[in-house]
This record gives C-alpha cells, structure tokens and sequence, in this order.
C-alpha cells in the first residue's frame, strides 16, 4: 500500500471517529426492558407486545435471549413465544410506528447464569460463533442493538474466572467490529451493577465506555431479603443507617463509582425499578423501621396475585394496596434514600413511587448523566389501577424528552 492510499484511510477512519463521537445533540435515553415472559400472567397482569405504550420510550430492549453452551451461538429461550407466535417480529415491527425507537435484544439475565458466558468469550472462535450467529439473528428478526446483560463477569461464586474481565473487554470490540462492518449503526449497550469488588473482578470499565454507546446502571436490588433485614432497594443516597458495605450501595454513589473508575456521565443510564422488595417480618415485630429484622426462615414477602413471586411485587399490585386507607396499609417515606415503604401486620414493601421517580429524574439532569432505564415497563400501573396509565413511566418521559445530556468539553 503507498503512502498516499495509507493517508487517505487515515483521513476516512479520523472522519467517521470524529462523527461518531460528535453526535451532536443526545437526548435523555428512556431505556425500557420488556421481559418477553410477562405474558404468561393471569388476568390483568398478562403484558405482551401490545401492551407497550407509544411514544414513551427511545429504546426498547426484549429480554432475553441466551448462548447455547455446546455450539456457543446464540439460543433462542422461548421458541415457541418468540418465533412461533411471532413475539420477536411483533416488537421490532413496533418501529414501523416511530422510526426513532431502538429496537434491542438482551442476551443474560440472571438465569442463564455466569458459566456460559465466561466460556464464551474465552476462546476467539466462541466469540465468532456467538457474533456470527448473533447477526445473522438481529438481520433476520430486525432488530437494532444488543445488550449484554451477563451477570456477572468474574463472578467467582458463580464460576466465572478471572479472566473475564479481559475477555468481555475484547468480546465487545469484536461485537462492534463486527457491526460496523455490516455498515450497520447498531448500538451495543450492557447492563452492569455497582458494587466496587464485583466491578474490580469483571468490569473493564474505561474500555466498556469507549466502545459502548451506553451503560445501563442496576441502581436497585441493593437490599434484599438474602440481607437478614427489611429496607428500600433503591436509596437514591446513603442513610445514617447503612453500615458496612451498605454505605456505598446507593444510586447517587452507585453512578460516582463508575465515574470514578474512568466512565464519562454521558454514558451512564440510570436505573429505575418500577418494582419492590418486599419481606416478612417476625409474627410479634411491630417495629417497622428500615433495618429491622426479618423472619429469615421466611424471607421474602408474600407473593402477588399477578407476579406469583415472594420476595418482588410490582408497582401496579403495590399503588392498589396502599391507595385504599382502609386496606390498613401504612406508607411511610425515607428522608435521606428519597423512597417510599409500606407496611402491614409482617409486611414490608420498599418501592418506587411518583415522588421518587420524579426525584431521580431530578437527579439525573443536575448530574449529566445519560438518561433513565427501567425493569421493567411490565411492572408499572400499565391498566392505569392507580390513575393514569403507564403512570411511573410518563414520568421518565417527561423529564427525558426535552433533556439534552451535556457532552464533555472537547480535548
Ligand atoms: C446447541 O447446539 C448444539 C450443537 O449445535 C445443538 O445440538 C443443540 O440442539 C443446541 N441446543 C439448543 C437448546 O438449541
Ligand atoms: C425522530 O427524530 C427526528 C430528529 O431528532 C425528529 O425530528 C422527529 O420528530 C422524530 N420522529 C418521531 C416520530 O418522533
Ligand atoms: C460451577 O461448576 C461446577 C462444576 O462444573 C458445577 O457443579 C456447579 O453447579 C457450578 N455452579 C454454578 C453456580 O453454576
Ligand atoms: C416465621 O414464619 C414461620 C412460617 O410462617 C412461622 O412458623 C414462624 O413462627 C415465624 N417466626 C417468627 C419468629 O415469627
Ligand atoms: C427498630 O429497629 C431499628 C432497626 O433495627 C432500630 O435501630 C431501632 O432501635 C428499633 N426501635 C425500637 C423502638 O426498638
Ligand atoms: C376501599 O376498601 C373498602 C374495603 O375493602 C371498600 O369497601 C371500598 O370500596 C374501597 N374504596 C376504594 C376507593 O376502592
Ligand atoms: C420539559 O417538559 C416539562 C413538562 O413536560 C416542563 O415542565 C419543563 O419545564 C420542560 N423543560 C425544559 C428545559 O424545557
């Protein structure tokens, strides 16, 4: 090759690098994950694709599908629901609406577990298998991005190794190598947790940033009943009461902990159950404060009529309990957390309301950050029980989408 031809790819890379990087105006993401399995709910609690309200979200994200641990491509979770009845292509054709909408995929979740993942990236021709196989699927079913929601790279007590921070960090250049060379613009997004230690082990964080279009922040389940006691799972700051390794496990020092570790705020998507946590307390406990001991044979609270989970309720079974007085529930707020809770004889429910979301929007705009994410859009008041419609969803709409995330000052 002679010089000249060198210096003219040279000039091609610069320019595509720097429009890539200087996407002018970024609005505030509403990142919304719908969890393809929600269907199977009874009654109201049913979601499928047509329950996805217009307009609400710019990114939309199916969850989930997985890796097949022999051949290491792809794999298909459900395949009955998503290609048989057509789930997959019901959603993409959701941008036949709104040109504007990203349609993504997640691969992961909690239950496909670490050990696939760990083995997958760890050889260059699984990684080609997985990528290959993955765009040839995104080709055929239309969708846009993909989200990696492995959980978690080198998470030893779930047989991950240490090499895979190394490995998710060269897994995502080849990923996005490999869509620029389909000439495509498809995003590639992951979703990633907070704590420092789990961070250290998996998280290659300054190359995930550069080669990542955004990074989804699980600012929640960060107390459970595993945790012995009763408290909110999504403080948005620190409360007297957090000792420990509950110090840190906030969304506000959450999100300063990757900014810390070298990931700019205009990546960084800010996480909002539209959820609780709930417990159960001790028969003869009748103090309800944040903290107070479970009955740990127990655990979880009771599970809801239409999520059939202990431990979790969703925001629709929670408004319809607590906005009847006579029900006898009792809503109390966390002052320095900004988060409700609400109790009941053993009960206890930390959760997300109006108030609080409101507050995290705040919060996202003061510091910068790249917009708001939700798990999930099943989960809100979408039958508008409690008011309006897709009631906690509206309000990350409204606060994102005349939000531009400030981008950082030129070097
Ligand atoms: C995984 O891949 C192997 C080898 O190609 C294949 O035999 C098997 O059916 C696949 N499993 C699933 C669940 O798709
Ligand atoms: C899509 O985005 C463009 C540019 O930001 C905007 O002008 C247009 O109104 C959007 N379309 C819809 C349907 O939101
Ligand atoms: C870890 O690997 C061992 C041995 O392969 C297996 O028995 C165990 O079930 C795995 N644990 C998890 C959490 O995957
Ligand atoms: C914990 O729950 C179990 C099962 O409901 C019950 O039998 C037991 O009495 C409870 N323990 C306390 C201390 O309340
Ligand atoms: C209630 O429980 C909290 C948390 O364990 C504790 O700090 C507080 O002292 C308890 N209050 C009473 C009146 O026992
Ligand atoms: C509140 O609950 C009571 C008792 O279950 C019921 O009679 C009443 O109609 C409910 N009110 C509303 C507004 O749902
Ligand atoms: C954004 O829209 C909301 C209502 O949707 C409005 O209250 C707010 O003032 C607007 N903010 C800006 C910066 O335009």
């Amino acid at each position: 090759m002679n010089i000249s031809l060198k210096l003219l790819l040279l000039c091609l890379t610069a320019a595509v690098f720097v429009t890539r990087t200087a996407a002018t105006e970024q609005q505030g993401r509403i990142v919304c994950y719908f969890p393809s399995w929600s269907i199977y709910r009874p009654g109201l609690g049913s979601y499928g694709v047509e329950n996805i309200p217009d307009g609400l979200c710019t990114h939309l994200i199916y969850a989930f599908i997985g890796v097949n641990g022999t051949s290491w491509e792809m794999m298909i979770l459900d395949p009955e629901l998503d290609v048989e009845k057509g789930n997959f292509r019901k959603f993409t054709q959701l941008r036949q609406k709104n040109p504007n909408l990203t349609m993504q995929v997640a691969v992961g979740g909690w239950g496909e577990g670490v050990w696939k993942y760990s083995q997958m990236v760890a050889k260059p021709e699984r990684r080609q298998s997985f990528i290959n196989s993955l765009v040839k699927f995104m080709k055929e079913y239309d969708f846009h991005g993909f989200d990696l929601d492995w959980e978690y790279p080198g998470a030893a007590d779930r047989n991950g190794t240490s090499a895979d921070k190394e490995n998710v960090g060269t897994f995502v250049q080849e990923l996005r190598k490999a869509f620029d060379s389909e000439g495509s613009d498809w995003e590639i997004t992951m979703a990633v947790p907070i704590v420092k230690s789990t961070l250290k082990k998996g998280y290659p964080i300054k190359k995930l940033c550069e080669v990542l279009d955004a990074i989804h922040v699980m600012t929640y389940d960060l107390r459970m009943a595993a945790d012995g006691f009763a408290d909110v799972h999504s403080p948005l700051y620190r409360r007297d009461h957090d000792k420990g390794k509950y110090k840190k496990l906030n969304v506000h020092d959450g999100l300063a902990l990757w900014q810390k570790l070298g990931c700019p705020a205009n990546k960084l998507v800010v996480g909002v159950p539209f959820y609780g946590h709930t417990f159960t307390l001790n028969n003869d406990d009748k103090n309800y404060s944040m903290g107070t001991p479970i009955n740990t044979t127990v655990g979880g609270g009771d599970p809801g009529v239409y999520t059939r989970e202990r431990g979790t309720l969703a925001y629709y079974e929670i408004c319809t309990a607590v906005q009847n007085a006579s029900d006898g529930w009792t809503v109390q707020w966390d002052d320095q957390g900004m988060v409700p809770y609400t109790y009941k004889d053993t009960q206890w429910v930390g959760y997300e309301n109006e108030k609080s979301v409101q507050i995290k929007m705040d919060f996202i705009k003061e510091k910068g950050y790249a917009g708001a994410m939700t798990w999930a859009i099943d989960l809100d008041d979408f039958n508008g029980l409690c008011g309006e419609k897709n009631a906690l969803l509206h309000i990350l709409h409204n606060n994102m989408n005349n939000y531009t995330v400030p981008q950082p000052a030129a070097k």
